[in-house]
């Protein structure tokens, strides 16, 4: 069983992940209205991703005989003029998320808590893996500039993506 401290930033991280749902899922409708289906389609992976994410903590905190207590999703903004715009803004929530990440894993090792640890490994790479895809979508971005053409080819690359359900979730019944 994990301390009620640790229980407590793990319920916080659940709501944090669910807000990041809810960022993308917004990101997502602001393209679809600008007919960047395939950025909107991005994002709306994004967002499954996110739910992943509070669903493997929430597995987490039954499996220890923990508890989970379900916060309030505060409001998420909703423009974004550019592609390039949202995802400078999903960097930098990224590079946030980590930072949360690399918290809790502070208070685990304070705690000695080394299950608490190792099930935060996988974030720990995850995080890489999102603020780099992110980053790489800047850069891209950036070479397209005002290319019409440039951008329809990305959005058309990005409607491609389908959702993979993340390793601590493989095998569980959604
Ligand atoms: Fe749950 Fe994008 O980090």
């Amino acid at each position: 069983m994990l301390s009620t401290k640790l229980q407590d930033a793990i319920n916080k991280q659940i709501n944090a992940e669910m807000w990041s749902a809810y960022l993308y899922l917004s990101m997502a409708q602001q393209f679809e209205n600008k007919g960047l289906k395939g950025i909107a389609n991005w994002f709306k992976i994004q967002f499954k991703e996110e739910q992943a994410h509070a669903e493997i903590f929430m597995n987490y905190l039954n499996s220890r005989g923990n508890r989970v207590f379900l916060q309030a999703i505060e409001e998420v903004p909703t423009e974004w003029n550019t592609p390039i715009d949202a995802y400078k803004a999903t960097l930098e929530h990224e590079r946030l998320v980590t930072s949360l990440i690399n918290e809790l894993y502070a208070l685990a090792d304070a705690e000695h808590d080394y299950a608490t640890r190792g099930m935060l490994n996988w974030f720990v790479s995850e995080q890489v893996e999102e603020e780099e895809t992110a980053q790489e979508l800047i850069d891209r971005l950036k070479l397209i500039g005002d290319n019409g053409v440039g951008l329809y080819m990305l959005d058309q690359e990005l409607a491609a993506r389908t959702y993979t359900v993340p390793a601590p979730l493989a095998g569980k019944a959604e």
